[in-house]
């Protein structure tokens, strides 16, 4: 019996496909949305200023937990001014109220299993994507340091939940104004605000619901309210929650985008009413 040898593929250079359609579309749509998220949000974030405006709190500044250095009362700080003992800059650069909380929604989105696959493909093209070359001839995965510190994306699903919580009590703060002739601090120290409902009241509602549709979507919670019993179906209460956690965890990629653009609409649009570019329209 005579034998013919097979040429199997060669592995492929960097780069290199037999695909035809534009497999490159989508990590470069990734790319410029998370690049420009990550620049606005920085840019934002040294700013220590222009973060409230009224009821209205940024999300980025979400919970204040001292008042900018050098800034008015807002009516927002937790623990009031910025403490002696916190120094203002390190190396030239101001640390702002916002640097004290972003870790931890910044480090539930870093180590999220979408974004995961997402920048990976878009920032450093390792992997580039389906059935591309890739620049390493072997496969690492994230067993290894620093990769493996993904893992702790377990933990910052428990801190994203309680920023939930955080940025649905700023969404009823945002729904109790300050009469005519006073500013929002002297109001709430005077207990004399008054309930309305603005624009930036919508705003600021959406914005805790969006993140909920992500957040509770998590492949981490999945994990955690049913993903890891042997049958989920013998107790019903378990079998819907997963059956509910599942439904958003479908649309995780979705949610992932809608909530990241409302986060920074949301700053913007607080931004633009306390630079007094824009102005918030009273519904009632
Ligand atoms: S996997 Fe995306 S938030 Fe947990």
């Amino acid at each position: 019996m005579t034998r013919t040898p097979i040429q199997l593929p060669q592995q492929r250079q960097f780069g290199e496909t037999s695909r035809l359609g534009a497999w490159w579309l989508q990590p470069l749509l990734v790319f410029l949305g998370l690049g420009a998220f990550i620049v606005y949000s920085t840019w934002a974030a040294f700013q220590g200023a222009y973060y409230a405006s009224g009821p209205y709190l940024s999300p980025m500044y979400s919970p204040l937990i001292w008042e900018g250095a050098g800034q008015a009362t807002s009516g927002h700080n937790w623990l009031g001014h910025w403490p002696d003992w916190l120094p203002a800059a390190v190396v030239g650069l101001p640390i702002t109220p916002a640097f004290l909380i972003l870790w931890a929604p910044g480090g539930f989105r870093f180590t999220c299993y979408y974004y995961r696959g997402a920048y990976y493909k878009a920032f450093w093209a390792d992997p580039i994507s389906c059935a591309v070359g890739e620049p390493r001839k072997s496969y690492w995965g994230e067993r290894k340091f620093p990769l493996i510190l993904q893992n702790i994306h377990r933990y910052f699903f428990y801190v994203a939940a309680l920023f939930i919580v955080i940025l649905t009590y700023d969404a009823l703060v945002a729904m109790w104004f300050p009469p005519e002739g006073m500013t929002y601090a002297q109001a709430h120290e005077a207990h004399a605000l008054e309930f309305g409902f603005g624009i930036g009241t919508l705003v600021l509602i959406v914005n805790p619901v969006l993140l909920g549709l992500y957040t509770f979507g998590c492949h981490s919670f999945r994990h955690i309210i049913g993903g890891h019993k042997d049958c989920v179906t013998k107790a019903p209460a378990g079998k819907k929650a997963y059956e509910c956690v599942s439904c958003l965890n479908k649309r995780h990629m979705l949610y992932a985008w809608m909530s990241l653009f409302w986060v920074g609409f949301t700053d913007f649009y607080v931004r633009m009413c306390a630079m007094g570019y824009w102005t918030d329209l009273r519904i009632f």
